[in-house]
C-alpha cells in the first residue's frame, strides 16, 4: 500500500482527531490543521504521541485564502507534496432565521464553504500534475434535509456538495477523486452544544438508530475513501446517519 501525504483542516476536533487517527492507521503521514484560536495545539500533538501517532500541525485560518496558500506552501516544501485532503474544519452558529444575523451567516459560510475552495485552490493541481488525488468534504445531514436554526450551516454544507460534484468532473481525467462525507448527530463538542432538551425531545427521536454517531466511524468511511479500494467514488455524497434521513 503507497503511503500518501494527507491534510486534515480541523484535525484536532472531534471528528478531525478520528479522521487523522484512521488515516494514520492506514499508513499514510498526516498534516493537521488547527486554527489561530487553538491554545491546545502542543498538548494535544503530545497527547496524540503518546498515544503512538506523530502528526504534523499547521496553523491556518481556513477563512483567509493568503493563510492557507502560505500554509499549503510551507506543508510542501516541509513535508512534501499533498495526495490527500479532507476539508473537515467546520463551525455552528445555530439561531432561527428570525434570530440569524448577518454576522452568523457570513462566519458559518466562511468557515464552512470558502474555506472548501481556499484550501483546495492550492491543492488540486499538484495531485493533478501527479495523477492522483484525494478530496474529502465533510458536510452534513442537515445540509441534505435542513435543519431548524441552521439556514447558514444547511445552506454552507449543501454548498459543499454542490463544489464536489463541479470538481469531481473537472478533475476525473486526472485521477482526482472528489467526494462528501455527510454525517449526521456525532458525540462532539459540536453536537454537545445543542440545549440538552432540544437534543433529547427533537433529535435523537429522529434518529432510527436511537444514538449519536461516534467520530471513528466518520474517520474510517473517509480513510476507505482515501483508499485504492475507493477509485471508482467521485461526486459522490455518503450518508451516515443513523437511519435519520435517508433517500
Ligand atoms: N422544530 C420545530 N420547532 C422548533 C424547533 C424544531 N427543531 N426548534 C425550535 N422550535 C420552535 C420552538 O418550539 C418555538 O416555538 P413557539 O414560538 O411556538 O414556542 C420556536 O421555534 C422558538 O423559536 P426561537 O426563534 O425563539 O428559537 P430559540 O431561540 O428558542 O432557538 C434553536 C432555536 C437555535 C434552533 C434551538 O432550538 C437549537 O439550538 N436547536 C438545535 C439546532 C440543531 O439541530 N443544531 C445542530 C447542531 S450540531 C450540527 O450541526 C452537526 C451536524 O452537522 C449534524
Ligand atoms: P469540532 O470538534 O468543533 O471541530 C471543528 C474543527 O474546525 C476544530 O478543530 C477547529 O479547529 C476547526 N476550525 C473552526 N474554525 C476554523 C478556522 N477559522 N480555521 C481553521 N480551523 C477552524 O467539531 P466536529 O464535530 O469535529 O466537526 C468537524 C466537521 O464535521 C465540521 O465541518 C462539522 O460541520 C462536520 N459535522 C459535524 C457533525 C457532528 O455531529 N459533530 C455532523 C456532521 C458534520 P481548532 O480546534 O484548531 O480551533
Amino acid at each position: 500500500m503507497a503511503q500518501r501525504i494527507a491534510v486534515v483542516s480541523g484535525g484536532m476536533g472531534g471528528i478531525g482527531e478520528a479522521i487523522c487517527i484512521k488515516l494514520a492507521d492506514a499508513g499514510h503521514k498526516v498534516v493537521t490543521t488547527y486554527s489561530p484560536g487553538n491554545t491546545r495545539s502542543g498538548e494535544w500533538l503530545a497527547g496524540m504521541k503518546s498515544k503512538g501517532y506523530t502528526f504534523y500541525a499547521y496553523q491556518v485560518d481556513v477563512t483567509d485564502f493568503d493563510s492557507c496558500q502560505k500554509a499549503v506552501a510551507e506543508i510542501q516544501s516541509e513535508v512534501g507534496p499533498i495526495d490527500i485532503l479532507v476539508n473537515n474544519a467546520g463551525i455552528t452558529k445555530d439561531a432561527s432565521f428570525r434570530k440569524m444575523g448577518k454576522t452568523d451567516w457570513d462566519a458559518v459560510m466562511r468557515t464552512n464553504l470558502d474555506s472548501v475552495f481556499n484550501m483546495a485552490k492550492p491543492i488540486c493541481d499538484g495531485m493533478a500534475e501527479r495523477g492522483w488525488g484525494r478530496v474529502i468534504n465533510i458536510s452534513s445531514v442537515n445540509g441534505q434535509k435542513g435543519a431548524f436554526g441552521q439556514t447558514n450551516y444547511s445552506a454552507a454544507k449543501a454548498g459543499m456538495h454542490g463544489f464536489t460534484k463541479a470538481l469531481a468532473l473537472e478533475y476525473a481525467r486526472k485521477n482526482v477523486t472528489v467526494n462528501t462525507v455527510s454525517p449526521g448527530y456525532i458525540a462532539t463538542k459540536m453536537v454537545l452544544a445543542v440545549p440538552k432538551e432540544v437534543l433529547e425531545s427533537k433529535i435523537l427521536p429522529q434518529i432510527p438508530l436511537g444514538r449519536l454517531g461516534k467520530p471513528e466511524e466518520v474517520g474510517a468511511l473517509v480513510a476507505f475513501l482515501c483508499s485504492e479500494d475507493a477509485g471508482y467514488f467521485t461526486g459522490a455524497n455518503l450518508a451516515m446517519n443513523g437511519g435519520q434521513h435517508m433517500y
